[in-house]
């Protein structure tokens, strides 16, 4: 039997004077260009990549023009894992990168020498927020026999303090490979998704106690209930999901395994919980088949219950163009912090690229595990 795990309560506060009067609460959400003006921000921004050998890299819960453009001007749009290891790997000079700051910011532990833009510097994101470096290191500093296994949604300092780097898409294997090596984890920050992998691999954790705002708010009774409505439907759901809703599910996953699910799965219909940035691409791809948003109302909704992240609503064409034209808003990272920061990274990289060709990945983990 593995241990109950022990968590430690972060609670992430919506800022002062910020208001829920309208759809997201904190964040700048850019108008919507008229058809023209898309058009003509679309094609100054082509013509400014190739200028600036530039690419894009694009979250698929960004606006659905991001996530196009991204994809016909020779960049991409992925799950977090997939972003990085494309900007790490593509030899422009610069990525535009569509998302949120994490994001932006482990693109440039990888690559020092690139530049990367992002359409605004305060696309946050609320597990980033609520995992702030001093007590973290304080959590470490009281489990020193643990391996630190971090989520990429954190700022630098945190990977810095971390043995190891996991999204979504790889979590489970690399926690399930150090568990084999007889090792014990200290999770951060996303209690949702560090609960799931306990329950999946059984290994013993103690955890951080952030949550993602958006998925926070899918309900397992309104999905229950849900299904009835729609009993052909397959339910895809987010791992930050609280566990009432993967509990329901057919298949867990990342953004990009939600998308290999819908793709595979024999079923016309679905019902989805991750960021409704997601269907653009998950109907794109699957023109025959049914899409329906999860729940996040019920009797306990909140203002925030509205199944798009307000952080990645701050993206958008005239942002891209912004930042092409005038090389504003550029990530930095603390010089001092990238060496050490690049290292959970590099082992995330390194484990799942041996994953994917097939090759055994237990041998790099001893190598490469706690220190
Ligand atoms: P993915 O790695 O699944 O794309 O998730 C990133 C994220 O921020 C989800 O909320
Ligand atoms: Fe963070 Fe949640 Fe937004 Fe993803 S959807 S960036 S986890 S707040």
């Amino acid at each position: 039997m593995h241990m109950k795990a022990k968590v430690i309560d972060v609670e992430y506060e919506q800022p002062e004077g910020a208001s829920c009067s309208t759809h997201h609460a904190w964040a700048r959400v850019p108008a919507e260009p008229a058809p023209e003006e898309r058009a003509a921000l679309k094609a100054r921004i082509r013509e400014l990549l190739r200028q600036e050998n530039a690419v894009m890299v694009s979250h698929y819960y960004v606006h659905p023009d991001l996530q196009d453009l991204a994809e016909e001007t020779g960049g991409i749009v992925s799950d977090s894992l997939e972003m990085a290891r494309f900007g790490r790997d593509h030899a422009a000079h610069t990525l535009v990168v569509s998302g949120v700051r994490f994001m932006g910011e482990t693109a440039k532990i990888l690559s020092p020498d690139k530049r990367i833009l992002m359409p605004d510097l305060d696309a946050t994101c609320s597990l980033d927020l609520g995992c702030p470096i001093t007590e973290f290191s304080a959590f470490c500093d009281a489990h020193p026999d643990r391996t630190v296994v971090v989520y990429a949604n954190t700022s630098a300092a945190v990977k810095a303090r971390s043995d190891w780097l996991v999204t979504s898409s790889c979590a489970l294997d690399i926690v399930r490979a150090l568990k084999d090596q007889g090792q014990k984890i200290l999770w951060a920050p996303d209690r949702h998704l560090g609960s799931y992998i306990e329950r999946e691999t059984g290994a013993d954790m103690v955890m951080w106690r952030g949550s993602c705002i958006v998925h926070d708010e899918f309900k397992g009774f309104e999905l229950e209930l849900l299904k009835k409505e729609h009993p052909r439907a397959k339910v895809l759901v987010h791992p930050e999901s609280p566990a009432a809703v993967i509990a329901l599910a057919d298949a867990v996953g990342s953004t990009s395994g939600i998308l290999k699910a819908a793709q595979e799965m024999d079923a016309p219909q679905f019902i989805v919980a991750t960021d409704k940035g997601m269907m653009h691409k998950l109907r794109k791809l699957n023109p025959g088949k049914v899409f329906y948003e999860a729940p996040t109302a019920g009797s306990s909704a909140t203002c925030k219950s509205c199944a798009h992240c307000p952080w990645m609503a701050m993206n958008s064409l005239a942002g891209v163009l912004h930042v092409l034209e005038t090389g504003a808003n550029e990530i930095s990272v603390d010089a001092a912090l990238i060496p050490r920061a690049r290292v959970p990274i590099d082992r995330m990289l390194a484990f799942t690229a041996a994953l994917k060709a097939g090759r055994p990945v237990g041998s790099l983990v001893p190598d490469i595990g706690a220190a």
